[in-house]
């Protein structure tokens, strides 16, 4: 049985973590997807509130978990034996600091790995921030994320500006 983990912030989820989602989903036995409480962080969505808008987009996925931590990620790996950490690479902006946090997982937690997809060309330039900034300008955001969950996100934005 093997399991990976992707972990990330997911505020919200987007088209594009769903493109690395679904593909680690078919090479691995088991993928959990891991939110990050990122206590230090702003956020828009609350760690509870980002699993639940990714459980509702990836129902269909059968090996999927979904989990939320706030301690180390490779911590979290090795309490569920699972040998890999599945993230994605998007524009070479990312490379630096995905290496760098590559290289601390390998140092804590040598016998796990990192392993990277390279991002669909679609959503190469997409991220999260992104998305928050399209909704604050009222941009139709379906096209960046699951339209399921295009509401949620409009109404939380409009609910902070007030
Ligand atoms: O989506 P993000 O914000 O790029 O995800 C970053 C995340 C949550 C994967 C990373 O910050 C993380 O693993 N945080 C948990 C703490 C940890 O393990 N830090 C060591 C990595 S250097």
């Amino acid at each position: 049985m093997r399991t990976a983990i992707c972990p990330g912030s997911f505020d919200p989820v987007t088209n594009g973590h769903m493109d690395i989602i679904r593909r680690a989903s078919v090479l691995f036995d088991k993928i959990i997807v891991l939110v990050s409480r990122n206590a230090e962080k702003y956020t828009l969505f609350t760690a509870e509130e980002r699993c639940e808008l990714i459980r509702r987009v990836t129902g269909d996925i059968p090996n999927i978990e979904i989990d939320l931590f706030d301690g180390l990620t490779v911590d979290y790996a090795r309490s569920k034996n699972a040998c890999a950490l599945v993230k994605g690479l998007r524009a070479i902006s990312d490379f630096e600091y995905e290496f760098q946090m590559a290289m601390t997982n390998k140092l804590l937690c040598p016998e796990i790995e990192t392993i990277f997809l390279i991002t669909s060309g679609d959503y190469m330039y997409l991220s999260s921030s992104i998305v928050k900034e399209m909704a604050q300008f009222d941009v139709d955001i379906s096209q960046f994320v699951p339209p399921v969950i295009c509401e949620d996100i409009k109404q939380r934005i409009m609910n902070k500006e007030k």
